[in-house]
């Protein structure tokens, strides 16, 4: 069997890297991966497929950066020759960024089997490029593995039928589970000087959050506050670093900001997931960095008006924050007086679900969900998220 992973974009690798170990264990399949280069700073890629044991790609596309349109189009046509050369069984796309949308686009179109992976995560915020593309992508794919319940509920209300979908847990988590104890045993904290001493963790990249100068000044007014009760470390994403500048901020060596927020280059995954893990505290809009606190059991504030990860809110230890820097504080200051609660249990985030794709693609298993019971008890309250995700706290 002929298996083919396209990935792009930094949180790609760490869900490619647990199905590329587990396909690397059977002897009747070939797995090739594709990088489309959306993503091509040393640190954006190369890093986390050094520190996640990924093989070097069979094939590197080159796409870079662009518009959505151009991005896109790029995959679109580099792609399709590889496809047509390699033929395929199985196409697998990852996650929600545009490397996803278009590989599923192109592999549909060749009449090429498409498996998303982290497939049913809805937003329901059509104003975010992550949004259309998980659609685009769910609906072009045959197999649909989903991490969490809620995700089987929205694929269902589109009428997406049962025999489509696995609910298989969730890949970030397997990364996770494989890492941590070397990510805690580099000891990143000390090497950033926050040992001993209680720390936040920020990163913000969404253009809603970081290309309107009124927002990101906002933010970065909130995170200076904070830092005057303690360090606040900010690995600064290449197109925050660049809004920063126009801003005059955080030039050289943070010019412009609180000397406790210290703004570093972006980190790879084992420092990254090591200084999440010791954390008191994260304030993002990633998608993984939701889930990854929730397993954790570190607070986070997700600054977003809503989040395809709902879970992480209602069973986890995430709550949902406008870019305000009122709210943040109150939010902020409140999960640090807090004591440390009991680390969440979400189901099948197990550190398994890469295993049980492989079981699905080369052996034809199902993984159902037939407990419709629980399936109702995921019926979100997405309606206004952030006061009701916020009076929660
Ligand atoms: C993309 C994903 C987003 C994901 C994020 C993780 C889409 C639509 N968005 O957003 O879902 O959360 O990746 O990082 O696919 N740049 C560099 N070096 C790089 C990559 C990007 O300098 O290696 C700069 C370029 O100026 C580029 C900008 O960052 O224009 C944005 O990159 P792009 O890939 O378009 O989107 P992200 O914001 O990274």
């Amino acid at each position: 069997m002929r298996i083919l992973s396209v990935v792009g974009a930094r949180p790609n690798f760490m869900k490619l890297a647990p199905v590329d170990r587990a396909l690397a264990q059977r002897a009747d399949v070939e797995h090739e991966i594709v990088h489309t280069g959306q993503h091509y700073d040393p640190q954006m890629s190369a890093t986390f497929f050094e520190e996640l044991w990924l093989p070097a790609p069979d094939h590197h596309l080159g796409v870079g950066s662009g518009s959505h349109a151009v991005q896109t189009a790029a995959v679109l046509e580099r792609l399709e020759p590889v496809l047509e050369a390699n033929r395929p069984d199985v196409v697998l796309v990852y996650g929600d960024v545009n490397s996803t949308f278009a590989a599923a686009l192109v592999a549909a179109k060749l009449g090429i089997r498409v498996g998303h992976v982290e497939a049913g995560l809805r937003s329901r915020d059509w104003t975010m490029p992550e949004e259309i593309n998980r659609v685009l992508a769910d609906r072009l794919s045959g197999l649909l593995f989903v991490p969490s319940r809620d995700a089987i509920d929205n694929l269902r209300a589109e009428g997406v039928p049962d025999d489509r979908i696995h609910f298989v847990g969730n890949v970030m988590i397997d990364s996770l589970c494989w890492a941590l104890e070397r990510a805690r045993e580099r000891d990143p904290a000390a090497r950033h000087g926050l040992s001993g001493t209680p720390y936040v963790v920020v990163t913000l990249h969404r253009p809603a959050n970081v290309d309107d100068p009124c927002t990101l000044r906002e933010l970065v007014d909130s995170l200076s506050c904070l830092s005057d009760a303690g360090p606040v470390l900010f690995p600064v994403h290449p197109r925050t670093r660049k809004n920063l500048h126009a801003l005059r901020l955080g030039g050289g060596r943070g010019a412009g900001v609180h000397p406790n927020l210290r703004l570093v280059e972006p980190l790879g995954y084992l420092d990254m997931l090591g200084l999440v893990a010791g954390a008191a505290l994260v304030i993002t809009d990633s998608g993984g960095l939701q889930e990854e606190t929730t397993y954790l059991g570190v607070p986070c504030l997700t600054v977003r008006p809503n989040t395809e990860r709902p879970v992480t809110c209602v069973h986890g230890t995430n709550r949902l924050v406008p870019p305000r820097r009122d709210v943040i504080l109150a939010a902020a200051r409140r999960a640090l007086e807090r004591p440390s609660l009991a680390r969440p249990v979400i189901e099948r985030w197990d550190g398994r679900a890469a295993e049980r794709i492989v079981r699905v693609v080369c052996d034809d298993e199902r993984f159902d969900a037939e407990d419709p019971g629980r399936v109702k008890d995921f019926a979100i309250p997405m309606a206004d998220p952030v006061l009701l995700e916020y009076a929660a706290f």
